[in-house]
């Protein structure tokens, strides 16, 4: 089961200050170096955190561990097909929304993203989809010819984090479970990621088909306290104790 850092907040810390420090390519580096098997960056429309610069550099130095986080839209295409990531997920990505604030309808956004699927396979990227929990958007997802999917975990992270919803919490659980194995089934690879900490990246490493977590806000806050390398080393235990290894 591999870790993918999303190194985007450490651009958004450096871009308070508009200087250069902290720099992402370096934290990169030092996620790799402690553990992190692959490194993920949204550059997005309005280049908030990570910046054209930052995805050159980053695609030059660890292309092979890249997953380059985009919008279907032509200039992030044409911007993928140069930098040539070993993989990209399609996000969904609105200019007001604080975050990526759900999964991509691809049911509904299916001839959008047929061509984008198209030309990032046509340049060996490795595509995934960002969806919710959904049998639908997986099926749409196979049928875009997607050869992952990303599992949106944001929702169920915030009914975990309240006791109060507990049940609304196992449900979404519940169907985060069957989504990943209704995409197993499919032969697609099955990704999760948004909002996990240690403990809910432990409960959705528990679902046999998910290889794969991208996690971003939790990991660089608690490097605030216990540095990078650490919370990599601890986020990487709690998913294999998730796991049963
Ligand atoms: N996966 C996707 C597709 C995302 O858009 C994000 C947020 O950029 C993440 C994972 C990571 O989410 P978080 O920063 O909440 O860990």
């Amino acid at each position: 089961m591999r870790l993918g850092v999303n190194i985007d907040h450490v651009a958004t810390v450096r871009n308070a200050r508009g200087g250069a420090h902290p720099d992402p390519v370096r934290a990169a580096e030092a996620a790799l170096a402690a553990g992190a098997d692959g490194i993920v960056a949204h550059l997005r429309e309005d280049r908030r955190h990570i910046r054209d610069a930052d995805a050159e550099l980053l695609a030059e130095r660890f292309r092979d561990r890249l997953n380059f986080e985009m919008a279907a839209t032509d200039e992030m295409v044409r911007i993928a097909q140069r930098l040539r990531p070993r993989a990209a997920c399609l996000v969904p990505e609105r200019r007001q929304e604080l975050t990526t604030e759900g999964g991509l309808d691809a049911a509904r956004l299916y001839d959008r993203l047929a061509p984008v699927v198209d030309a990032l396979r046509a340049r060996d990227i490795r595509v995934s989809l960002f969806i919710e929990a959904d049998e639908r958007q997986v099926n749409a997802a196979e049928l875009l010819g997607a050869q992952a999917v990303e599992l949106h975990t944001g929702v169920w992270c915030e009914a975990a984090a309240d006791e109060k919803h507990h049940r609304r919490a196992d449900k979404l659980l519940g169907r985060l479970r069957e989504a990943a194995a209704e995409a197993g089934r499919r032969g697609l690879e099955v990704h999760a990621g948004h909002g996990l900490d240690y403990r809910t990246a432990g409960a959705v490493a528990a679902i046999p088909e998910v290889l794969e977590l991208n996690i971003g806000h939790f990991v660089i806050g608690e490097a605030v306290f216990v540095g990078l390398g650490e919370a990599i080393t601890r986020m990487k235990s709690a998913m294999l104790a998730g796991r049963g290894l």
